[in-house]
C-alpha cells in the first residue's frame, strides 16, 4: 500500500532522465520496500552502476534505512557501486536508441578505443557501459558521458565529447 509521506514522483530531480525512470518504477511498485531489488535492477539498468545519490533517493522513497539499500546492494555480486573508467560513457540499448543507431555508436567507440562495452581503457581513464533505458526515449539515441546526458547525438559528436571530458585523443 502506498504511504502517505512516501517521496512523490514529481518531487524527483527533474534533470536526470534516469531519475524519473527510477522514480516511475517506484510508483509502479507502489513504494513497496519489498520491491527493493527489481527497483535497484531498474536504477543499474539506466546508470551502468549504482551511485551513491541514487541510492540515497531510492532509500527516502521507500522509507528504508540507507543502511538496508546498501547491505542488499552490496549482498548480491551483479549489483556495483563504481562505475568503471575515470570517466564513462553509457550508450543506452534501449528500443527506441537501438532503432535509431546505437549499435553504430558502439561499433565507433570500439574502433576508435579498442572498448567493448564493461571495459575501459589501459590507464583507466575511459570505460563504456551499456544502458536498457535511461528514460530520455524521445532523445534517441542517447548517450551518458560521466553525468551529461546527450540525446539525438552522432557518433562524431560523442567521440567529440568524449574527447573534451577526457582529452584521451
Ligand atoms: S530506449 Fe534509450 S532512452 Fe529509452
Amino acid at each position: 500500500m502506498k504511504s502517505d509521506t512516501a517521496v512523490p514522483v514529481k518531487d524527483a530531480p527533474k534533470t536526470d532522465p534516469r531519475l524519473k525512470l527510477i522514480a516511475a518504477r517506484i510508483k509502479k511498485e507502489n513504494y513497496k520496500p519489498d520491491a527493493l531489488i527489481e527497483i535497484l535492477h531498474t536504477a543499474q539498468g539506466a546508470y551502468g552502476y549504482l551511485p551513491i545519490e541514487v541510492l540515497t533517493y531510492i532509500a527516502k522513497a521507500l522509507h528504508l534505512p540507507p543502511s538496508r539499500v546498501f547491505s542488499t546492494v552490496t549482498f548480491y555480486h551483479f549489483f556495483s557501486l563504481k562505475s568503471k573508467g575515470e570517466h564513462t560513457c553509457i550508450v543506452c540499448t534501449g528500443t527506441a536508441c537501438y532503432v535509431k543507431g546505437a549499435q553504430a555508436i558502439l561499433n565507433k567507440l570500439e574502433q576508435q578505443f579498442a572498448l567493448k562495452p564493461g571495459q575501459v581503457t589501459k590507464d583507466n581513464k575511459l570505460g563504456v557501459q551499456v544502458a536498457r533505458c535511461i528514460g530520455a526515449c524521445g532523445l534517441a539515441p542517447a548517450v551518458v558521458i560521466d553525468n551529461d546526458v546527450q540525446g539525438k547525438v552522432n557518433v562524431e559528436e560523442i567521440i567529440q565529447s568524449i574527447n573534451e571530458k577526457t582529452g584521451i585523443l
